[in-house]
């Protein structure tokens, strides 16, 4: 395979069109199964007491509201509680003068919008289309042809967002790169031949590990960049890797388990090692970025996750001893933040060499 570079064209219309596509559906929800915003028009809500009002969990109702807030429907009060904005509250409210919630009443039992209600009752994910009979994509994961066809997805995203991501951080110091849920290996391939001394393993559950070591010996690097078999939260991590990476994986998982997967990080890591969290990141006060909003719908669908602001990663390292160092944007909406033992940053000259900023403490 040739080396790995970026595109000539901008496929974000591409990516962003699939990201957003359970958005809509979201709205249509909120408009006509829970009337969210007449609502909160009588008594402004915070997420807790969203939940509490619909009978609703507070995984998808967190990412309700910030879909909501990013489409400048609802914004928070002086006390931050949400409440409609003037768009809001002239069409989207009871006798609003522009009442257009007819406009989706014929939408109510569109199967995405019934999917999204019973996300939001029950906090758990919803089909993901073509898995047969399976409840979400971590069981589907571990059938082939479901696993095959998943990984094609990530892999021809990766040929985006790869070569972005070994341009966007500092891989240089690292000896060897372990790439946590790694797919189908297409990072460690970009980060290996950016960084020509880098080593990298990929852990991967099987069967995804096999179509890694194909992808891997495609590329002609089976000698650089190795694969483990191996379930992430059940497995002592390899030890002897400097560099941890996990690009689009927090996001496939809740608070606890993302927890979770950051101790283990920290705990493998060797002394001044580092981490590299790679992923579309929602604004620290959770009312944007409006395409992170729309592919949070989406994740929070389909997986156990959603995704997350740069201060709710930045808080759960802080209990672990680490902090942000620098955040670089990749590609199609995503960036990148890289973790380190408080007291073990790079000076800040040497961020500034590879176009990073140091984001201030977290909230
Ligand atoms: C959304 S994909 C991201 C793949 C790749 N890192 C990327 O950025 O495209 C998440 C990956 O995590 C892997 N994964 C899920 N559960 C796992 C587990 N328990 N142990 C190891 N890998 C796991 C999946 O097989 C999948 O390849």
């Amino acid at each position: 395979m040739a080396a790995m570079n970026p595109p000539t064209t901008d496929p974000a219309v591409i990516y962003r069109t699939r990201d957003a596509i359970a958005a809509a559906d979201a709205l249509a929800a909120a408009i006509v199964h829970l009337d969210l915003f007449t609502g909160l028009a009588r008594a402004p809500a915070d997420v807790a007491e969203v939940c509490r009002r619909h009978g609703l969990h507070p995984r998808p109702t967190d990412v309700l509201c910030t879909l909501l807030s990013a489409q400048g429907l609802i914004a928070r009060d002086a006390s931050g509680r949400f409440e409609p904005t003037a768009t809001a509250r002239e069409f989207l409210v009871d006798a609003a003068p522009f009442d257009a919630r007819s406009y989706y009443a014929a939408m109510a039992d569109k199967p995405g919008v019934a999917d999204f209600l019973q996300v939001l009752r029950t906090g758990r994910p919803a089909n993901w289309p073509g898995a047969e009979g399976e409840a979400d994509w971590h069981a589907s994961m571990r059938t082939e042809a479901f696993a095959e066809a998943f990984t094609a997805a990530m892999d021809c995203r990766g040929r985006v967002l790869a070569p972005a991501l070994a341009n966007a951080v500092d891989g240089g110091a690292a000896r060897r790169l372990l790439d946590v849920g790694g797919g189908s290996g297409v990072y460690s391939i970009a980060m290996a031949e950016r960084f020509p001394t880098l080593a990298a393993t990929v852990l991967e559950a099987a069967p995804v590990d096999a179509i890694a070591r194909r992808t891997i010996h495609a590329a002609g690097l089976e000698g650089r960049v190795a694969v483990v078999a191996a379930d992430m939260f059940a497995t002592p991590w390899p030890a002897g890797h400097d560099l941890h990476l996990f690009s689009n994986v927090l996001h496939d998982w809740d608070e606890a388990d993302c927890r979770r997967l950051l101790a283990m990080s920290v705990a493998a890591l060797p002394a001044g090692g580092r981490l590299l969290i790679h992923d579309m990141l929602l604004d620290d006060d959770k009312a944007g970025p409006l395409w992170a909003a729309e592919y949070s719908v989406l994740l929070s669908t389909v997986t156990q996750g959603r995704l997350y602001s740069t201060a709710e990663i930045a808080g759960w390292l802080a209990e672990l001893g680490f902090e942000i160092v620098a955040r670089a944007a990749t590609a199609l909406g995503r960036s990148v933040l890289t973790g380190s033992h408080r007291g073990h940053a790079r000076k800040p000259q040497d961020s500034a060499a590879h176009g990073e900023d140091v984001p201030s403490a977290p909230a």
